[in-house]
């Protein structure tokens, strides 16, 4: 296994830590360089964190005018269709701070993918400030795992897998209508944390195989960070499959 597993009992103590390193991660790299830039995933276990960050208890924790705020992927589809990753932030973070809007860089799911993909390059070669063919260093990045072993939006089989020149894609969303725009491996593993954010029983088989399979077979095996601290956010539930880690 890449990187390093922490076990909660509960979905919710692991959504509560997720959110401190969140802050704790974010707070540093503002103390450090005057701002911070994290890139965000979708799914329920990430959405909860974001519930969390937008609370009382956590919403004054960050300075979010030096935070800017990326998504991991997003669905092709408008930003107020239920399926957006952008409107599933906006629902559970973004109405509930104060951040500039210059500071939300959303990929646009309304455009056409090909499209949609360049731009957010774009955007990202600006804001990072990037030379040619430099990877934009992302101060922390959230993962899920689906249960075929996707993350972000890299599934199973994909050339997007591949991809080591540019920093996001368009790719097709297996038995799923709309395509959905990702960030590709190279950008992940340049990040200098990567949280992996993993609950539930239905995610038990798929969390004992790509951690306990040797190879390259699930996307997520791919989440190797070049120099980045990787850390598994796992409660008890989805570990129940594994051998040690207080699996049964
Ligand atoms: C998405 C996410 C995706 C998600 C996993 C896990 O856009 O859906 O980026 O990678 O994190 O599918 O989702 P759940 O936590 O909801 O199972």
């Amino acid at each position: 296994m890449r990187g390093r597993l922490t076990l909660f009992p509960t979905v919710d103590t692991l959504v509560h830590q997720a959110a401190a390193r969140v802050v704790t991660t974010l707070g540093e790299a503002v103390l450090e360089r005057g701002i911070a830039a994290i890139a965000l995933s979708g799914g329920s276990t990430p959405r909860s964190v974001y519930e969390l960050l937008g609370s009382d208890e956590f919403r004054t924790q960050l300075p979010w005018e030096r935070v800017h705020l990326f998504w991991g992927d997003e669905r092709c589809v408008p930003p107020h269709a239920p399926e957006s990753n952008y409107r599933l932030v906006k629902e559970s973070l973004l109405r509930n701070i104060t951040i500039p809007a210059l500071n939300v860089h959303r990929m646009k799911g309304e455009a056409l993918p090909g499209e949609a993909a360049r731009a957010y390059e774009e955007e990202m070669k600006k804001i990072f400030a990037l030379a040619q063919g430099e990877l934009p260093e992302f101060d922390l990045l959230l993962l899920g795992l689906g249960e075929d072993g996707h993350t972000a939006s890299l599934f199973p089989g994909s050339n997007a897998l591949d991809e080591e020149e540019r920093l996001v894609l368009d790719v097709p969303a297996p038995g799923r209508i709309s395509r959905r725009i990702t960030l590709t491996i190279p950008v992940i593993n340049n990040a200098s944390r990567i949280l992996i954010l993993v609950s539930g029983k239905n995610k038990a088989a798929i969390l004992k195989e790509v951690l306990e399979r040797e190879g390259l077979q699930y996307p997520v095996q791919r989440v190797i960070p070049s120099s980045g601290d990787l850390e598994w956010l796992v409660d008890q539930d989805a570990a129940s499959h594994l051998a040690k880690a207080g699996g049964t």
